[in-house]
């Protein structure tokens, strides 16, 4: 069953066109990679999805409702957990108040204080992130900005996870523990994951499925093994990290 159908979804800045007639299915429990190039419209339909931009045409369906306008809280509140490629958390703020927020403020149904700290101690748990009341943001490097953003994801107890992941300024170890983390948030959590990222080698040993991306439109849709002998995948794709 699919937790998540886009369909024919279309993007438009000005007269710039961002994606085009975008089509995919998320099936629930997968891992979903989706994959392309720099500037080939990853975020904007991750965007899109999570009701940060109105889509210009197309729809989106979560567990079979229709999500596509939506604003951004109410599809938080639907079940949709996000990561933004750039973290931004309140700097002023300890990582357990950065998380606690988003489980008070993210859920469909009202969350006592005490569930908050619970629920955000379990996604700092989870990322491996320090959740003592103490533990500054200051100081963080890219790997753990990374983790407390997918925190505050899983603090609002999504049942689909868009992870907008972009792991350059990482390195391969630290790659390799994102991709070991999303892996156990899946198993773990049961959540659904649609995993964004422009380096594939990394993304292809845990993914069930790719779609790839090229200047907005999909040119590829199936197994990662194929995705790398796809010529147009390679041309594209490859061509463009070499
Ligand atoms: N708010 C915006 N206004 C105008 N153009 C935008 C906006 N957001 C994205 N774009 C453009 O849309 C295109 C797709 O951008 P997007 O950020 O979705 O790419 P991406 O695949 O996530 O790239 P990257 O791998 O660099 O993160 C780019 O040409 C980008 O400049
Ligand atoms: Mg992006």
């Amino acid at each position: 069953m699919a937790i998540l159908e886009v369909e024919d979804l279309t993007k438009m800045f000005g007269g710039f066109t961002a994606i085009k007639d975008v089509s995919f299915e998320v099936g629930q429990g997968e891992i979903l990679g989706l994959i392309g190039p720099n500037g080939s419209g990853k975020s904007t339909t991750f965007n899109c999805i999570a009701g940060m931009y109105a889509p210009t045409a197309g729809r989106i369906r979560f567990e079979g409702r229709d999500i596509g306008g939506l604003t951004a809280n109410r599809i938080c509140h639907a079940g949709i957990g996000r990561t933004y490629q750039i973290p931004r958390p309140f700097q002023n703020l300890s990582i357990l108040e950065n998380v606690a927020l988003s489980a008070y403020f993210g859920q469909d149904r009202a969350v006592s204080r005490e569930q908050a700290w619970d629920q955000a101690r379990e996604a700092l748990e989870l990322v491996g992130l320090p959740s003592e009341a103490g533990a500054t943001t200051e100081g963080l490097g890219a790997a753990a900005l990374k983790k407390l953003e997918l925190a505050r994801a899983l603090a609002t107890q999504p049942r689909l996870l868009l992870a907008d992941e972009s792991l350059n300024g990482l390195d391969h170890t630290e790659m390799d523990q994102a991709a070991d983390m999303l892996e156990r948030i899946r198993t773990e959590r049961g959540i659904t994951i649609v995993w964004v990222e422009h380096i594939m080698g990394v993304l292809m040993r845990v993914v069930d499925r790719v779609v790839v991306l090229d200047h907005g439109e999909v040119i590829f849709n199936g197994l990662p093994d194929s995705a790398q002998s796809d010529a147009r995948v390679i041309e594209v794709y490859l061509g463009a990290e070499a």
